[in-house]
């Protein structure tokens, strides 16, 4: 493992596939430099969103949530890289869109403080990344490649 290995989870929320915003934030990710290692579409159904949100589970919200982030297509990714979990949420901007800076994905994307587009682990619950990854995916299903760019993002890898 490298420092530029870090896994975070991610996932395209019902919202961003209805609204066809799935490419525009694979292609943001990818744009930084991030590495696509899995990806599946899916629908959760009430158990799995119950585990994934476990921490909200006595939350007033919690019903809603569970209702929204099962209502339809998502779809959930594993992405790599350096400091992955906490650039991921910088770039996805603050929970409600409404206070999300314009640049990031709720920030350009969203209004509304329960449809906002995308989830990422949460970089400041050490662990979340990679229970999150473990909840959604099998190893079998998270793919180790080299990206040809990465000489031109990681300055400490390999030839140019
Ligand atoms: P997420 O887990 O979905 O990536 O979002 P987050 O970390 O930015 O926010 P979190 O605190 O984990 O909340 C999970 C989702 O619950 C909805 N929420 N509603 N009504 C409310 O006060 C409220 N607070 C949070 C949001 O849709 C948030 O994404
Ligand atoms: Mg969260």
């Amino acid at each position: 493992m490298s420092h530029h290995d870090e896994r975070t989870f991610v996932m395209a929320k019902p919202d961003a596939v209805q609204r066809g915003l799935v490419g525009e934030i694979i292609t943001r990710l990818e744009d930084r430099g991030l590495k696509l290692a899995g990806a599946k579409f899916m629908q959760i159904d009430e158990d799995l969103a119950g585990e994934h949100y476990a921490e909200h589970t006595e939350k007033p919200f919690f019903d809603d949530l569970v209702a929204f982030i099962t209502s339809g297509p998502v779809m959930a990714m594993v992405w790599e890289g350096a400091d992955a979990t906490r650039q991921v949420r910088q770039m996805m901007g603050a929970t409600d869109p409404a206070e999300a800076a314009p640049g990031t994905i709720r920030g350009d994307y969203g209004l509304d403080l329960s449809q906002n587009i995308i989830h990422g682990s949460d970089h400041e619950d050490p662990g979340a990344n990679e229970r999150e990854i473990e909840l959604f995916f099998d190893d079998e299903e998270l793919l180790e490649y080299e990206r040809s760019d990465e000489p031109w993002v990681y300055e400490d890898v390999g030839d140019h």
